[in-house]
């Protein structure tokens, strides 16, 4: 049976083992990586312990601290460490719930907690306003939202300074769970991607922002050649044959772009950052911008004891001056590995994941545009002390976003899901929630938002992180 079929037709989605997918199959010539020998499992943060005995409430402590951590396996080096780990442990919370954050700051420099993605008070948002001094606490308290389960992450936003801060390995998933979630009972498998670079001793290569590899940061946002999931090099994940897994992939990276397939197969599209579709889309590959989320389901369609490789395809992002020599190459990013055990019996998944309140063009109150060049939002860098918008609670805007240059900008919102209207004035018919929409060169985006909330001040930005803390950012102020 046919998948596309049988969404068509409002059956349940059944999995067939080896059928769908096995026709787009192509080889691809791997360039030797020098870590895809090593056979290292998927590793899974843990979660953040919670000390309440209240039932809805979620109590946790966070610390951000130097520590020395081997990225690259055998050489440890100098890093910050949320709770001493890479990626930082997972804050796992349901719809509703109180959640208190009890944050120190161990670093000897001033750095926030920003809970990207979640509509929350402005106090607990850890933007640039409110710095944590070294040394100091500070609580964030909020309350999860109704209808905004999904896949979401945490990460310093310090003025200036997010791109060093991440780069040196804070970041961390949040994990929003729903009672009624309609894929329950899927086994989930989180994927927190990153890259860095690294000099020769295994240090991490953070170079000079005058330097000539400093400059092309600035242009580029930092790249880095290791690409990590969940802090490991190229693991491996078990999966059984005729088996279904629903994986959270977050893309934490400063700057890289993934294009991700998995040879052989297609992959089935559920949900993006502000959580599930309101139907699965079967996809061949998928873009993950800076900051995005996608959730996917992975069909085990391989053969009982058979490989294969979860890729980044070559992405082209760049403007032709900075592209980097390499950025056609094909990487891989983690070995999916079928068990020799005999194939499962073919899952059902259903084809209407939920409903998404759509929201009124009719009602819109104001429309604004926002144009991204090199560095900048609507000409200017971005003034703590300037409010670029000033915007009324509960009415609902359209923003044109407007990538006036020839290299892609991810813009994100702090605050609010919005939708994707359209893209070029090309409609976006898959209706979700996002926070972040890459922006291609050259390209504008509509999305429509309705200020559901909290009053306050609130960032935009574009998300490659060396953009953002070069002032390419403007605030929006709520009342
Ligand atoms: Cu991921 Cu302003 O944030
Ligand atoms: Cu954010
Ligand atoms: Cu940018």
């Amino acid at each position: 049976m046919d998948c596309r079929l049988a969404l068509l037709t409002g059956l349940a989605w059944f999995v067939v083992v080896g059928n769908v997918g096995a026709q787009e199959h192509r080889v691809r010539l791997q360039p030797p990586r020098p870590f895809a020998a090593a056979p290292d499992p998927l590793s899974t943060p843990s979660i953040l312990q919670n000390r309440s005995t209240i039932p809805g409430v979620v109590e946790v402590t966070l610390t951000a601290a130097t520590a020395r951590i081997a990225l690259l396996p055998g050489a440890p080096t100098d890093v910050f460490a949320y709770n001493g780990s890479i990626p930082g442990p997972t804050l796992e919370v349901h719809e509703g719930d109180r959640v208190i954050i009890h944050f120190h700051n161990g670093l000897p420099e001033p750095t926030t907690v920003h809970w990207h993605g979640l509509n929350l008070p402005a106090n607990a948002d850890g933007s640039p306003y409110d710095p944590v001094a070294p040394g100091a606490g500070h609580d964030y308290v909020f309350t999860v939202g109704r209808g905004t389960a999904g896949t979401y992450w945490y990460h310093p936003h310090p003025d200036g300074r997010s791109g060093y801060q991440i780069a040196k390995g804070l970041f961390g998933a949040i994990i929003i769970r729903a009672a009624d979630d309609p894929l329950a009972g899927i086994p989930e498998r989180l994927l927190i991607l990153s890259d860095n670079r690294f000099r020769p001793d295994g240090s991490l290569d953070l170079p000079d922002p005058d330097s000539p590899q400093g400059q092309i940061d600035m242009e580029n946002g930092r790249e880095g050649d290791v690409l990590f999931v969940n802090g490991r090099v190229m693991p491996t994940l078990p999966i059984r044959s005729g088996a279904v897994q629903r994986w959270r992939v977050i893309n934490a990276s400063a700057a890289r772009v993934y294009r991700l397939t998995l040879a052989g197969q297609t992959l089935m599209h559920v949900g993006d950052d502000g959580g599930l579709f309101e139907q699965p889309a079967e996809v061949h590959e998928i873009l993950v911008a800076n900051s995005e989320r996608v959730e996917l389901l992975v069909r085990g369609a391989g053969q009982p004891g058979s490989r294969t490789t979860l890729q980044d395809l070559p992405y082209d992002r760049y403007v032709p001056q900075t592209r980097p020599a390499d950025w056609n190459q094909t990487r891989d990013v983690l070995t999916l590995a079928y068990a020799p055990d005999p194939p499962l019996a073919p899952a059902v998944v259903p084809a209407t994941l939920r409903v998404i309140p759509v929201l009124d063009t009719t009602q819109v109150v104001a429309r604004r545009v926002v144009v991204m060049s090199q560095g900048l939002i609507n000409g200017m860098a971005m003034d703590m002390n300037r409010i670029d918008f000033h915007a009324q609670l509960g009415t609902t805007e359209i923003w044109e976003i407007e990538n006036v240059v020839g290299m892609d900008h991810p813009f994100h919102l702090h605050g609010f899901h919005f939708q994707v209207l359209d893209r070029n004035g090309v409609p976006v018919t898959r209706r979700s929630w996002k926070d972040t929409v890459n922006v291609p060169r050259h390209e504008t985006v509509r999305v429509i938002v309705r200020f559901d909330g909290y009053p306050g001040k609130w960032m935009f930005h574009c998300h490659i992180l060396d953009h953002e803390d070069q002032g390419m950012m403007g605030v929006l102020e709520l009342k």
